[in-house]
């Protein structure tokens, strides 16, 4: 069932959103090379609870932590620990935040240092293959419009698109319907109303599009090794076009 939210949800939704983008904005700002992703976890747990918020990954189905870092190679669900960073990795972060029962989640892509050429062509284009989703939602619209806007962009630019794991609505729910994948036929699927709240959430691969999961049943890999970026924003349908919560 696709919920549509009142207007008081969506100011609530808002609130979360908000404290979310702030949090990313703190987390770009802190990172630097040397440091643990469990450091980045800290900063992120303390923040959110610091705003009256709750971090909705931790204890999300077992997940150990409160948000997910996913460094080079791992696409997402990175778990927080003792790894370093270095200069020249890419780092995806992933972070949900409840405030009075309604959910945020938004993703970004971050260098730590200075990065090589083919990363900083991953991010800047998975980064635009979120917007070229974001820019098809309007009342009216269909989910495979999104869907095939990004798989197009994507296409476009030789990356691979992961297709395991998908966008999805989002409100007293981390997860709720409709599922918004990253490929697909353009008007096709599930019409878009006012007031609905979708994350959408592409994750690119330099190489491959295959993934698989390592021993700790959480963290998602590409299968050649090469490096994946993953962008989301938690996005408000208007009547005329869209909203997004987790940006500035
Ligand atoms: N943020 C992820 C998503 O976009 C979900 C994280 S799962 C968790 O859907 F277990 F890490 F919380
Ligand atoms: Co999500």
């Amino acid at each position: 069932m696709v919920n549509i939210k009142s207007e008081k949800e969506v100011e609530l939704m808002k609130h979360a959103g908000h404290i979310n983008y702030l949090t990313h904005k703190l987390l770009e700002k802190s990172i630097r090379p040397g440091m643990t992703t469990e450091e980045l976890n800290r900063i992120a747990h303390d923040f959110i609870i610091s705003q009256g918020c709750t971090p909705s990954f931790l204890n999300y189905e077992g997940y150990p932590a409160s948000i997910c870092v996913s460094v080079n190679e791992e696409v997402v669900h990175g778990i927080p620990g003792k790894r370093k960073l270095k200069n020249g990795d890419i780092v995806s972060i992933d972070i949900g935040v409840i405030y009075k029962g309604y959910h945020s989640d938004s993703a970004a892509t971050y260098p730590v240092g200075t990065v090589n050429e083919k990363k900083k062509y991953l991010m800047e284009h998975t980064r635009n293959a979120l917007y070229e989703g974001i820019k098809q939602v309007k009342e009216g619209a269909k989910i495979g419009d999104i869907s095939n806007a990004i798989e197009t962009y994507a296409h476009k630019h030789h990356l691979g698109v992961v297709e395991e794991l998908v966008g999805h609505g989002v409100g007293n729910n981390l997860h709720e319907d409709p599922d918004v994948p990253n490929y697909g036929k353009a008007h096709t699927g599930l019409t878009l109303k006012s007031g609905m709240t979708i994350a959408i959430e592409p994750m690119l691969n330099l190489g491959t599009k295959h993934i698989y999961m390592l021993d700790d049943n959480w963290t998602i890999i590409t299968q050649d090794n090469k490096p994946s970026a993953h962008y989301e924003h938690t996005v408000l349908v208007t009547k005329d076009g869209y909203e997004i919560l987790t940006g500035e």
